[in-house]
């Protein structure tokens, strides 16, 4: 079938006020770039107009500044999910010019098939290459594509000439049957493939090409200050004292890893580790120091949802591609995030949190409870079925004015039933087997930063019983304290007494 090329406005006049778009990637990486550029010009002259223009926009997970970024500044977004971190879409959707749902990454497809979000207009889908006959060759990074061509009436393609065709074969492309007809999901391994290394789309469905020529332009990571390096080094001695008590098998499980510079520097320790096996990854994100450890051969195998690497590393990754074709598959997020496949792996899961409380839960998503940071990603996805589940977060944040450890979470995401070992610049709190009294003394020993300690022992001891000694009126102290006088450190137990 021979397709119609057109340029970025082209496209961006097809689309109209109130359709609903699919977005194909993971992070930036896979993210459309151009169309959703021309879209937000287009929104804009709409409004000067003195018209309407606004799109419900569903992604992988978050996007970049040439979607979330460019609509945001636009106001062009009616509703989001399943997750974004752009500060300007952020900012919308704490004021409510984006009607904002944060779901489980793994979840988003299944709902979009079951019906819960309604029609899908239009997929914008970043490619290497298509066949006339659409078969896809995808970008580095996956999300919710398979599903979200399937639903789309129309499909745009944004063929990426900075994208090698030797691509082909990094992806393992799956679309699930739904309940009742959902069978098991057979990867046993985190290096088993399961599905196609192409999308396969409807052609006629495809109204338009344009192309582009862009690295995904994820920023690198600033030089790993000294609370992450301690946060690192105390996961990676916890891991190992793990391994030597033979509480994890000898040949090592599957890791996840979040996002962001803690989450890299553990990963360099972890490829420092001499006491450690050579392991495998079932993640949904590798970042930089992933393609290092896969070089160095400590990582033998990364099965991701998506390769968030900076350009620099990008540029490597093209240039070493046959070394790495066989040791990353980039899947779906509804088979990376799995549930299913992460308790049959065994995976452990490192994520951070925003704040943590002395019970052991977490909050990842709220700042004081009100504000929406990201979203709960992936984090509850992996989390829940972990093998091991550990949380890390720096013990106090904005120069020791708020401290991440709190007596309750203003907002929670993650329960203690499902976190087991919580980490900071402090130490390790190991959770599992200990009762809410016990937790609460070791968080508070092993994990609050010293200037906060005294005010958490205050708290515990207006506990007056119960199997969990929280007080309710006092547990909101540190955040009140926080609202009315910018610094936790402020809390007073005192009169709650
Ligand atoms: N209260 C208020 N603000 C807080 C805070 C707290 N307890 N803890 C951190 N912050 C602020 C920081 O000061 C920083 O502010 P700034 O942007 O003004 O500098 C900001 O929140 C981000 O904190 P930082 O420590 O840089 O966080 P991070 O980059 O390590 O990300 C999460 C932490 C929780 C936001 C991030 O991991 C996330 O979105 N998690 C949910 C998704 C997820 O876990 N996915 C997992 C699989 S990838």
């Amino acid at each position: 079938m021979a397709f119609n090329y057109m340029t970025a406005q082209e496209a961006a006049e097809m689309i109209k006020d109130g359709d609903t778009i699919g977005l194909s990637g993971f992070t930036a990486p896979g993210t459309p770039k151009v169309i959703t550029d021309a879209l937000a010009e287009k929104a804009t002259r709409e409004h000067e107009a003195g018209r309407p223009f606004k799109v419900n926009l569903f992604t992988g997970a978050s996007t970049s500044d040439h979607v979330d970024g460019a609509l945001s500044r636009a106001n062009a977004i009616n509703m989001r999910a399943p997750y974004q971190n752009v500060p300007d879409l952020r900012k919308r959707i704490n004021c409510h010019d984006v009607h904002y749902f944060d779901r489980h990454l793994s979840e988003m497809a299944q709902e979009m098939r079951y019906g819960f979000y309604g029609k899908l207009d239009y997929a914008i889908i970043e490619a290497a290459d298509i066949t006339p006959d659409g078969e896809v060759i995808l970008g580095t990074g996956v999300g919710n594509v398979p599903t979200y061509a399937m639903m789309a009436d129309k499909i745009f393609i944004e063929l990426n000439e900075a994208l090698p065709s030797s691509l082909l074969g990094m992806h393992d492309v799956v679309l699930l049957q739904d309940p009742p007809y959902r069978r098991e999901i057979p990867i046993y391994a985190a290096n088993d493939r399961i599905g196609s290394p192409v999308l396969k789309i409807d052609p006629s469905k495809v109204v338009g090409i344009v192309r582009n020529n862009m690295l995904d332009g994820v920023k690198p990571f600033t030089a790993v200050d000294e609370v992450s390096q301690q946060i690192g080094s105390n996961v990676v001695r916890f891991l190992v004292s793990e391994y030597k008590a033979g509480r994890l098998p000898k040949e090592f499980l599957p890791l996840q890893s979040g996002v962001g510079n803690v989450a890299n520097a553990v990963l360099y320790d972890l490829g420092e580790s001499k006491e450690l096996p050579n392991f495998m990854m079932y993640t949904e994100v590798i970042q930089d120091a992933v393609l290092e450890l896969l070089k160095k051969g400590k990582c033998t195998f990364a099965s991701t949802c998506s390769m968030t690497f900076s350009d620099d590393t990008e540029r490597k990754l093209f240039a070493d591609i046959d070394f790495f074709h066989d040791k990353i598959l980039m899947r779906p997020a509804e088979i990376s995030n799995n549930p299913e496949v992460i308790r049959r792996l065994g995976v452990i899961a490192m994520n951070t949190a925003l704040e943590a409380d002395i019970f052991g839960s977490v909050n990842s998503t709220h700042v004081l409870g009100t504000k929406m940071m990201n979203g709960i990603g992936g984090s509850g996805d992996f989390t829940r079925n972990a093998y091991l589940s550990i949380f890390s977060c720096p013990s106090v944040t904005k120069g020791g004015m708020i401290s991440n450890i709190v007596p309750m979470v203003a907002h929670p995401d993650h329960s203690e039933h499902s976190v087991d070992i919580l980490v900071t610049d402090q130490g390790v709190a190991d959770l599992r087997h200990k009762d809410p009294e016990e937790r609460a003394k070791l968080i508070i020993e092993k994990c609050a930063h010293p200037m906060y300690k005294e005010l958490l022992w205050d708290y515990m001891k207006l506990g007056k019983g119960g199997q969990t000694p929280c007080t309710l009126k006092a547990a909101f102290e540190f955040h009140n304290a926080f609202n009315e006088t910018g610094d936790m450190r402020n809390a007073a137990f005192g009169k709650y007494c």
